[in-house]
């Protein structure tokens, strides 16, 4: 109530970076003080019965995560487990950092119940992200109730658009975070639709040479895999093979909707605008991809679902279509942060 009816049409008047920005300094402050982590966690934190779940070793104190792209610099892993979620995916990191693309980077798009993300794997590189991360405790060596994925993307440069620089700057990020210990899991995002050089590695001959690379990379965590959402099934199928072949646990499904056609006000984003859709538009199309991977894949890999979950019922479908785990960003951004106590309360009544 507070967020939808006060706060929200407050904060819409302002540009979304800003706003972005405003509240990941906010929830960073908040989580650096027991007593802000304590009033936040009195009133948005999820107290109910134990709805826990081991994934792949892992457990998480709500299956509920908060998705790669807010986070991507790491500042808010103190602060989420008081807000309801189970674990966070940080990132998507690049082996350098990376300015993103030019403004704006973000649109919203009330009516189609979206963002127009074009920001271009702005973060400060993965190194100094390890720093931050390292700094908070959050690595391997430490026992948390709060899970931190980390999220690794080629960075978006010209430099790293040949194929095997790109392949190069994936392994970077990737050898670096697993000398350091830090990240519970990694994804790899294969998916960013809004970055130099397009999404070439969701092709299963690159894929192929990308995953072998990074085989060679002693790793003891999980490895999942962001999957685009826009391909037919045979072409997201034929990256699936890839995976399984590579022994890796699971898929995130999925990323951003690429085909504007999806919005539910057309005209909320003329052709020229440039970038990937969250939020409403994903819902069908990564639901629809969960189902059929669980149906082809069984219990064989794990299946992490996210795209358009805006309630309790979005995410119940989630689930019922095969997902283990659920992430969100834009349901938290429309609804508020409420949202996500919403969500484990009702999991916890139908679980
Ligand atoms: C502002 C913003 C930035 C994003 N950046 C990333 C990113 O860096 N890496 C990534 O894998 N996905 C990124 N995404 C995609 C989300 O992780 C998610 O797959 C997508 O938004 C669908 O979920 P939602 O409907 O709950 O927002 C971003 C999404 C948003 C809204």
């Amino acid at each position: 109530m507070l967020y939808t009816h006060f706060l929200k049409p407050l904060l819409f008047k302002f540009d979304p970076e800003v706003v972005h920005d405003f509240f990941v300094s906010c929830g960073e402050f908040f989580g650096t003080n027991p007593v802000t982590r304590g009033l936040i966690g009195f009133v948005y934190g999820y107290h109910g019965r134990d709805i826990s779940k081991t994934i792949d070793g892992i457990t998480y104190r709500t299956p509920f995560l908060l998705s790669a792209g807010f986070d991507y610099n790491g500042r808010l892993s103190r602060i989420l487990s008081h807000i309801g979620f189970g674990g966070e995916e940080v990132g998507s990191v690049t082996a350098r950092a990376c300015e993103g693309n030019a403004k704006p980077r973000l649109t919203r798009l009330l009516e189609s119940k979206s963002i127009l993300v074009n920001k271009g794997l702005r973060n400060e590189g993965v190194d100094a992200i390890i720093a931050r991360l390292k700094r908070r405790g959050v690595h391997s060596t430490k026992k948390r109730s709060f899970v931190v994925g980390v999220s690794i993307a080629r960075t978006n440069d010209a430099q790293s658009v040949p194929i095997q620089a790109g392949i190069e700057d994936y392994v970077y990020s990737f050898k670096r975070l697993n000398e350091e210990g830090v990240g519970d899991y990694y994804t790899i995002n294969i998916s960013c639709p809004n970055a130099f050089g397009g999404e070439s590695f969701s092709e299963p001959q690159l894929l192929e040479r990308l995953l072998s690379a990074l085989a060679t990379i002693p790793c003891s965590k999980p490895v999942y895999i962001k999957m685009p959402i826009n391909l037919p099934w045979d072409n997201f199928n034929a990256l699936l093979k890839v995976i399984v072949a590579h022994k890796l646990k699971g898929v995130v499904i999925g990323n951003l909707n690429k085909d504007y056609s999806w919005l539910d006000v057309r005209e909320e984003a003329p052709v020229a605008y440039k970038g990937g859709l969250s939020g409403k538009p994903c819902t069908h199309l990564s639901t629809d991809l969960i189902y059929k991977t669980r149906e082809v894949y069984g219990k064989s890999l794990t299946i992490i679902g996210v795209g358009g979950v805006m309630s309790p019922e979005t995410a119940k479908e989630k689930f019922d279509a095969g997902a283990d785990l659920v992430q969100l960003i834009s349901g938290m951004i429309f609804e508020g942060p409420g949202l996500v106590k919403k969500l484990a309360q009702s999991y916890s009544k139908k679980k």
